[in-house]
């Protein structure tokens, strides 16, 4: 079940509740390549997005999920908005509130912020990503292509690797990946990944070969040069070549393992080409998950709203 008038992080939520989603977007798939199979089930709720960061997947596939069930979809476009004279996230939430909003759908790099918003507004808030804390419905769109792909999340060995420190993909699939069953490494060289990040619940590693080793599932992250103060290795090069993974590294994992990212993807420095490119890739599948785990979201939600 799912009950919340929000959706801000996976660290709260319990596995029936991420399970209520899964289970919920498995029903939605069909629905994206078959416009017959759509209904109009969104059609009295109205659902805004306001992105303070860049986005193509998350904010069109949030768009796209409203629109395929009957919402009405609009985009604040932040850069335009009344947020450049200087007005507030809670004010701006207010004024959204107010003109009927029932769902916004916020990015923001500021750690809390979804949570802020949420507290003041009586729409349900999703977190599309704040600062390096918590990507919610990334982690749930990669949850549900490992369980379409593997069958389920007991005993799975997944490596996830980059730049982990600052990243929200890896806090939530840690948090989502660990209640579902599933064995997590994060690894990366020792300026992006802590080893006080063991507090997860997962292991830290920073020899690739022996994380990736029997690995069920590896996925790559983006070096996230914007939010780094500094270089955290010499160059690229030396980054692709000693923790990047190659079809050479990737014989380390299991002959099936997957390979996934939640874009976008830096060629060549954290997946060459060929593994991105490669019959063991899921990375285009999780787009498309992506769009049937948000219309899960978004129909719980307006379900759970309408009588909160
Ligand atoms: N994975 C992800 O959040 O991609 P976007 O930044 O394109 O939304």
């Amino acid at each position: 079940m799912y009950k919340r008038k929000d959706l801000l992080g996976l660290r709260e939520l319990s596995a029936d509740e991420i399970m209520t989603i899964l289970n919920t977007a498995r029903e939605m798939k069909a629905k994206i390549d078959d416009p017959s199979l759509r209904d109009k089930s969104l059609e009295k709720s109205s659902i805004v997005t306001l992105f303070y960061e860049n986005s193509t997947r998350t904010k069109m596939s949030f768009m796209l999920a409203g629109e395929y069930q009957g919402a009405i979809v609009k985009d604040l476009g932040v850069a335009t908005s009344s947020v450049s004279k200087g007005e507030s996230l809670i004010d701006t939430g207010v004024t959204l509130d107010q003109m009927g909003t029932n769902v916004m759908i916020i990015r923001h790099q500021l750690t809390g912020a979804a949570h802020i918003l949420a507290k003041n507004v009586k729409a349900s808030v999703i977190n599309a990503g704040d600062g390096s804390n918590e990507h919610p419905t990334q982690a749930l769109l990669d949850l549900y292509t490992i369980m379409e792909r593997k069958g389920g999340f007991e005993g799975l060995k997944v490596v996830i690797l980059g730049d982990i420190s600052h990243s929200r993909v890896a806090r939530s699939n840690a948090f989502g990946l660990t209640k579902l069953g599933a064995k997590v490494t994060l690894a990366g060289p020792s300026t992006l990944v802590s080893n006080s990040m063991q507090s997860l619940g997962v292991q830290v590693s920073t020899d690739i070969p022996s994380a990736i080793r029997d690995a069920d599932v590896v996925m790559g992250l983006r070096i996230q040069f914007e939010r780094q103060r500094n270089m955290p290795f010499p160059n690229l090069r030396e980054y692709s070549s000693l923790f990047g993974v190659n079809s050479d590294m990737l014989k380390y994992a299991k002959k099936d393992v997957l390979v996934m990212h939640p874009g976008p993807v830096n060629r060549g420095v954290e997946l060459s080409t060929d593994v991105i490119d490669g019959k063991n890739s899921v990375i285009t599948v999780q787009v498309k998950n992506g769009v049937a785990v948000r219309m899960a979201i978004l129909k719980l939600l307006t379900e759970n709203n309408s009588k909160i």
